[in-house]
């Protein structure tokens, strides 16, 4: 696995801010954290605030946010009200780069993150996570134990991107803990 450099907030950390800059709430978990730009703009609201990276160059101090170098959220046990993923999401026959590259359909890493957000969430939580129109966002928005729809998107010249928010379905609510 090779990793070029740290993300630099882009199109589709901006289009995930618009979704999240005015929520409040006691805990947030920004997963595939990159620069920190979204950490950042939770802990404006956030008391709590962990960001994940499987990259060990987003390891920052920053009094605010809780940083920790893990793949997807392994390294975590609690519950968060807002959990927030900006994951490489472009379709890929092979991982070269880990800030892009997304697997064959662009959407394996992601899947495997937003199944792994069902223990990490509670009923009133909310996950916003971040895809684009070149992967197979339909299997993103069909995944057991989560109700999922599509909050904001932008066209750019060669893809769209698109936010899905995501909460727990009911019957993930009786058994918490699957
Ligand atoms: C598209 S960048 C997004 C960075 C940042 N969130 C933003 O919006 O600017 C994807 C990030 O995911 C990280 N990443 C890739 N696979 C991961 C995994 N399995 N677990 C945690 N982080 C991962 C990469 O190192 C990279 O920093």
């Amino acid at each position: 696995m090779n990793k070029i450099n740290v993300y630099k907030p882009s199109d589709d950390t901006f289009l995930l801010a618009e979704c999240i800059k005015d929520l409040k709430g006691d805990s947030a978990l920004d997963i595939c954290t990159g620069s920190g730009y979204i950490a950042k703009i939770l802990s404006k609201n956030f008391r709590i605030v962990v960001a994940t990276d499987i990259d060990k160059c987003i390891l920052k101090r920053d009094e605010r946010i809780s940083y920790i170098c893990c793949n997807g959220a392994s390294a975590l046990k609690s519950r968060f009200d807002i959990i927030t993923i900006n994951p490489p999401y472009l379709p890929s026959d092979m991982i070269s780069d880990i800030t892009v590259d997304g697997g064959n359909e662009g959407i394996e890493v992601t899947l495997s993150l937003m199944e792994e957000c069902i223990n990490l969430m509670h009923e009133k939580s909310r996950l916003f996570v971040v895809s684009s129109s070149l992967s197979n966002i339909s299997r993103l928005l069909d995944i057991e134990g989560l109700e999922t729809k599509i909050v904001k998107k932008k066209r750019l010249w060669f893809e769209e991107l698109i936010v899905i928010e995501a909460n727990l379905k009911y019957e993930a609510r009786l058994h918490p803990y699957h």
